[in-house]
């Protein structure tokens, strides 16, 4: 589908995240020169940084299969047995959200990790035996938004870890001319310009912007996206100049207005807007930490000078 081909099929294709490149290119290469399979690769960060996509160009490079699961689908270790014997020599699985994995399941997946085997309980009761099951061997990529949140052992038995950072304005914008490219759709610099630069270093958001401005144009222009259509288009998306949306807004404003800018806690501000903490602390909380609009601090969440200029308020003398 046109949705499926937006995603790069190779290391070449894929714009950004050049150190965590860099060095994937050699760990592949290295691999298929001794006829290995590529030790386990744990992929972190922030939500829509392309943790998948890269799944999939790993299995790619690699000329292997990729089978795709996540943390919550694996409810009980059957489930990760029935996946992990139907592999093939090589395959690469990806779990996604690998720090929702149950303990259960996870105590399945070390020597499964480590010796390519398998113990499981046969029976029950007094007349339960345990069984060691050979696995072919294979390569796990998991992918988490919170490295923190995954256990020690399960981290340790990761040969690679690798952390997705931001993209640069200027990545985001040849991921937009690319993916326009794709659409068949006519853009300037100016205008793939302006939907990078709110598209909080994110090229999840930024595809989806581009087929909502595409949508403006189609519409209300001729086809053709330029600078000031892309920002009437996010205008009317309220997706402000510098990318934030009306959650963000919620979020921000809720701190200023009902806690005088902060400290305070995570699950206070979340109660007091109606959203979750974790969406809050995966989702959102990340890119206004790194554009400084929100410190961490020991006694909870800030608001910055910078953010209250954003909004064009006064912050609070200190
Ligand atoms: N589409 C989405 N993310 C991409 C990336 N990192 N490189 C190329 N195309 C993309």
């Amino acid at each position: 589908s046109l949705e499926q081909s937006l995603r790069p099929q190779t290391l070449k294709q894929y714009i950004g995240q050049d150190k965590v490149k860099q060095n994937l290119a050699i760990f592949i290469e290295a691999a298929k020169l001794r006829q290995e399979t590529l030790d386990h690769v744990l992929l972190y960060g922030p939500p829509g940084l392309g943790k998948t996509t890269l799944a999939a160009v790993i299995a790619n490079e690699m000329g292997v299969n990729l089978r795709t699961t996540s943390g919550p689908a694996i409810e009980r270790p059957g489930d990760l047995a029935a996946i992990l014997t139907a592999l093939e020599p090589g395959d690469v699985l990806f779990i996604d959200e690998i720090h929702r994995l149950p303990r259960s399941i996870e105590e399945v997946l070390y020597p499964a990790m480590e010796d390519f085997c398998l113990d499981i309980v046969i029976g029950k009761g007094p007349s339960a035996r345990s069984v060691r099951l050979d696995l072919p061997p294979f390569t796990l990529v998991g992918a988490t938004t919170r490295a923190g949140a995954l256990s020690a052992p399960l981290r340790d038995r990761f040969g690679v870890l690798s952390r997705l950072e931001y993209y640069t304005e200027q990545q985001l914008t040849d991921i937009v001319v690319r993916t326009a490219e794709i659409f068949d759709t006519e853009i300037d610099g100016h205008g793939a310009g302006e939907i990078a630069r709110r598209s909080r270093g994110t090229p999840r958001i930024a595809n989806r912007l581009l087929k909502r401005v595409r949508d403006y144009a189609q519409v209300r222009g001729d086809g053709s996206i330029t600078y000031s259509l892309s920002d009437e288009a996010l205008q009317l998306l309220q997706v402000d100049r510098l990318g934030l949306d009306h959650i963000d807004h919620k979020l921000l404003r809720g701190i200023i207005e009902r806690f005088k800018g902060g400290p305070v806690g995570l699950d206070t501000i979340a109660a007091s807007i109606g959203e979750e903490s974790h969406t809050i602390e995966d989702v959102y909380e990340p890119y206004l930490l790194q554009i400084g609009f929100i410190q961490r601090t020991p006694r909870g969440r800030i608001v910055s000078d910078l953010a209250y200029r954003h909004f064009n308020l006064q912050a609070p003398a200190k």
